[in-house]
């Protein structure tokens, strides 16, 4: 029958304090000036880079070696982070979206059959980030449920799109708004009722994630379910296009605009009776809004007006809170996880963030799964993030703060494993600020610093990785790699998360002299990282976990 207990390993001792550190959007390419990681002070990871070949390699951190559909969609941190933990490859949200949409299974579930019992007399309302990053959603999804939806029935749509500039180039908005305005009228020559009817960029409105800043969801509710917002356009296009002139405008932090018809009125407001699908397949930039549509206590902001809607995510986005309770398609269910299993093989374990990044290190590490295992065993400390800046303004963010959590936790002696994400390499790297990504990379590694000097202190071992690539390369490359320039001859800026493979570093003093990286594992990914963790707590890893990265040799 099935156990927790997880076997001994047969040479690796237990009772080694172990530090994981995972560096956010860290990925290893050439060096060049767009590398801020080359550009920027990092001795720490250099040495590890250049310190011994067996404890030091380079792992798959995109494509399908995460779950992704192909090998041309970049890692992201949703993917990236439940990989780590789970030690095994799940097909993830946008192939299980892209499964349920080729098959049609999509249209016969419970969560499609319920918001379809509106389209008879209300409208369905799809609200999402509109761009092709695959990371959150992907407009080709879209265009699928627009068309399948149609065709069972629904006779009035509105769409509220959120525009990226983050997973995609920035600029790139005004293309996604022209093709989804080209289908919306499609459909309208079809007789249906089909319009966008309102949006905002995706930083600024909506999309906020572990309730760092709720203002940000409140501007989208007031947009989207009250129809209100300083901006009023009669088209979307008109609306992105204009907005986008204004100085300093980027895609990701538009403000909101409503569509208005020829009255002024706006065109969809969510209405009692109507349905809405809330269109991400990832969870963490919809949990909030899940939260706002669908509890009837919620005190976050004042929602003014709480319509009687049928609503269902694309995906479930949170299984322990079963938030939303209806959704189209099945999440990946991610069990068993190296956190679960070793908190009951007794590793007490302590993880940390600041709040941009803490579900990161915990709800995504953990599969998908909200709270602790064993309260008792686990502590989860979340540094508040700084809200309502650009994260180039503060280059540095929490990274030290994070860093001397995790240095108190190891020297405090309470904790077998400690697990840090330093987001500074990701989330300077989204804003395109070269500078600024420079500056963000050194305080990354003088974070990794002072945990590896608190790991030495206590004989530990340490393992140093990253979720995907980001900071590593900052400019859109031509198939040869060179720098691809704009109209006006400046270099394209790349905002989102790259194609590279990460870093994976072992040591430390209490690390056995045998270990070191096998080299009879075809290509290794992030997935392959668990059972190496599990091996470094002095145990081996389920059967059917990714195998170690490394082995024990005699000496
Ligand atoms: C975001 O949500 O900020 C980006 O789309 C992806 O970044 P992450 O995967 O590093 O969180
Ligand atoms: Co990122």
């Amino acid at each position: 029958g099935f156990s927790w207990t997880l076997p001994d390993h047969p040479k690796l001792p237990k009772g080694k304090q172990v530090a994981v550190v995972v560096l956010d959007g860290w990925g290893e390419a050439n060096a060049d000036e767009y590398n801020c990681i080359h550009v920027a002070q990092t001795p720490v990871m250099d040495s590890l880079k250049n310190g011994a070949p067996e404890k030091w390699r380079l792992v798959k951190a995109h494509g399908t070696a995460v779950g992704l559909p192909s090998d041309d969609d970049m890692g992201n941190s949703e993917v990236g982070h439940n990989a780590l933990g789970a030690g095994r490859i799940f097909a993830q949200g946008a192939k299980l979206v892209d499964q349920a949409l080729a098959s049609g299974k999509i249209y016969e579930g419970d969560g499609f059959n319920y918001i379809k019992e509106s389209f008879e007399n209300g409208t369905l309302h799809l609200i999402g980030l509109l761009s092709d990053g695959g990371v959150h959603s992907r407009l080709d999804q879209l265009q699928l449920l627009l068309k399948g939806a149609s065709e069972r029935g629904a006779k009035k749509i509105r769409v509220h799109i959120l525009t990226d500039g983050r997973d995609v180039l920035d600029g790139s908005s005004v293309g996604f708004v022209e093709t989804l305005e080209n289908d919306l009228s499609q459909l309208r020559e079809k007789g249906i009722d089909a319009q966008i009817a309102s949006g905002g960029g995706r930083m600024y409105v909506t999309m906020d994630r572990y309730e760092n800043d709720w203002d940000v969801v409140k501007r989208g509710w007031d947009a989207q379910v009250l129809g209100e917002a300083p901006h009023k356009f009669k088209s979307a296009l008109e609306a992105v296009k204009t907005l986008r002139a204004e100085p300093n405008a980027n895609d990701q932090y538009l403000p909101p605009f409503v569509i208005v018809d020829d009255s002024g009125k706006a065109v969809g407001p969510v209405l009692d009776g109507d349905a809405v699908v809330t269109i991400n397949f990832r969870a963490d930039r919809m949990i909030m809004l899940a939260k706002a549509l669908e509890y009837a206590d919620f005190d976050k902001f004042d929602r003014v007006r709480v319509p009687k809607i049928r609503y269902a995510g694309m995906l479930q986005y949170d299984g322990e809170l079963k938030l939303p309770s209806r959704y189209l398609v099945s999440p990946p269910e991610i069990e068993r996880t190296s956190g679960e299993y070793l908190v009951k093989n007794g590793i007490r374990t302590f993880a940390c963030s600041e709040t941009v990044k803490f579900g990161h290190v915990t709800f995504f590490w953990n599969g998908n799964r909200s709270g602790y295992f064993d309260e008792t065993k686990e502590e989860y400390v979340e540094i508040p993030s700084d809200s309502g800046i650009t994260f180039n303004v503060a280059p540095k963010m929490k990274a030290l703060e994070i860093a001397e959590k995790a240095r108190d936790a190891i020297l405090s002696g309470k904790f077998d494993q400690v697990r840090v994400n330093l987001p500074n390499g990701d989330m300077v790297g989204h804003t395109g600020d070269i500078e600024a990504t420079v500056v963000a990379c050194k305080a990354a590694d003088e974070a990794v610093k002072i945990i590896l000097d608190a790991v030495e202190q206590v004989g530990g071992i340490y393992l140093v990785t990253a979720d995907h690539g980001n900071a590593e390369d900052m400019v859109k490359r031509n198939k040869a790699g060179k720098p691809l320039l704009d109209k006006s001859g400046g270099i394209q800026i790349l905002t989102s998360h790259t194609l590279q493979p990460v870093p994976v570093a072992i040591g430390g003093p209490g690390l056995h002299p045998g270990v070191k990286f096998r080299n009879d594992i075809q290509t290794p990914g992030l997935a392959n990282v668990a059972a190496t963790v599990m091996n470094l707590h002095g145990f081996e890893a389920p059967a059917d976990y990714e195998p170690t990265l490394i082995e024990v040799a005699d000496n």
